[in-house]
């Protein structure tokens, strides 16, 4: 694997085999020092994605350049083409890129002899977030075959959403989506179909929400938070629906009392500190991948 930009590149064989890497870094198995240097250029806010992709990188005793977005020479014009051609200049061999733009990575790929891990594209795709998601499904209940999963909340605007409806449907999970329907992409209709919260919510394994994102929105009057948690959001009242055994998701950053009541976030059922811990092994798995293959081993 030179490059890991989108979920869809990945045939099944190796999901697992990233996940059961994944678990093995878990379970503790160190890595071997890889004295490979890597930069992670972040054009767009991160805590989870960034920062665990650098632990993960420490912990894969990678060499971690430090790239500050708003001080490059990005900010003169220089073009993320250059950028990363003066870091491949300079012996950077992966870059851990996340950017604005949908598919940013496609013109960059077939010019550059580095290593790109996309951390997020848009609203395009997420596939870090989609391993370390899997890896927590699978934590719980060992298979995702015939599960029922509901994805709920912006889907128009999520990349966590694109990526994992992709894989989960590929996996055999039965895929529900809600939310506002002016938030829907009909382009999801080949993974499941949209229905209200109340109507599946008890028929539930993951129940996996999604953050409002209210910076891609216009201004917003008709839908006020406590609205959209009255109406779309899952609620205390509705987490008693849930099945003893059914897990919540969610890939961070959290609006409490939006997607999700505040109570709800670190209850019993709730597995969103898992997945940020998660993160770190999910992502040493693809650092391996992308060396290994560096390496020729
Ligand atoms: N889940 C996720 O991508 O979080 P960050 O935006 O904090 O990286």
């Amino acid at each position: 694997m030179k490059n890991f930009v989108a979920i869809e590149e990945l045939d099944l064989t190796e999901v697992h085999q990233l996940l059961d890497r994944a678990t093995a870094f878990k379970q503790g198995e160190t890595a071997t020092p890889t004295p490979v240097f890597v930069a992670n250029l972040f054009f767009e806010s991160s805590t989870r994605t960034h920062l665990s992709f650098e632990v993960a990188e420490r912990r894969m005793g990678m060499q971690v350049i430090p790239f500050d977005a708003s001080q490059s020479s990005i900010n003169k014009g220089e073009s993320l083409y250059d950028t990363l051609l003066t870091l491949e200049a300079i012996g950077v061999e992966v870059a851990v890129i996340r950017h604005t733009e949908n598919n940013y990575y496609e013109d960059l790929i077939p010019r550059l002899n580095m290593s790109i891990i996309n951390g997020g594209d848009g609203s395009g795709h997420h596939p870090s977030q989609s391993l370390l998601d899997l890896l927590t499904i699978r934590e719980t209940f060992g298979e995702i075959r015939g599960l029922n999963i509901l994805i709920s909340g912006d889907l128009l605007h999520s990349r966590v959403a694109r990526s994992n409806a992709h894989i989960l449907h590929q996996m055999g999970a039965n895929l529900y989506f809600s939310g506002p329907t002016k938030w829907y992409d009909e382009s999801f209709n080949r993974y499941g179909r949209h229905c209200e919260i109340d109507a599946v919510l008890p028929q539930m394994d993951v129940v996996m929400l999604l953050r409002v994102q209210h910076e891609r929105h216009a201004a917003e009057t008709s839908l006020t938070k406590d609205k959209y948690h009255d109406t779309y959001g899952l609620t205390i009242a509705r987490a008693k629906q849930l099945k003893t055994t059914a897990i919540i998701m969610h890939p961070s950053p959290v609006n409490r009392g939006v997607e999700i009541a505040d109570e709800l976030v670190e209850s019993s059922h709730s597995r969103i500190v898992e997945q940020m811990a998660n993160g770190v092994y999910a992502r040493m798995a693809i650092l391996e991948a992308i060396t290994n293959q560096k390496r020729g081993n």
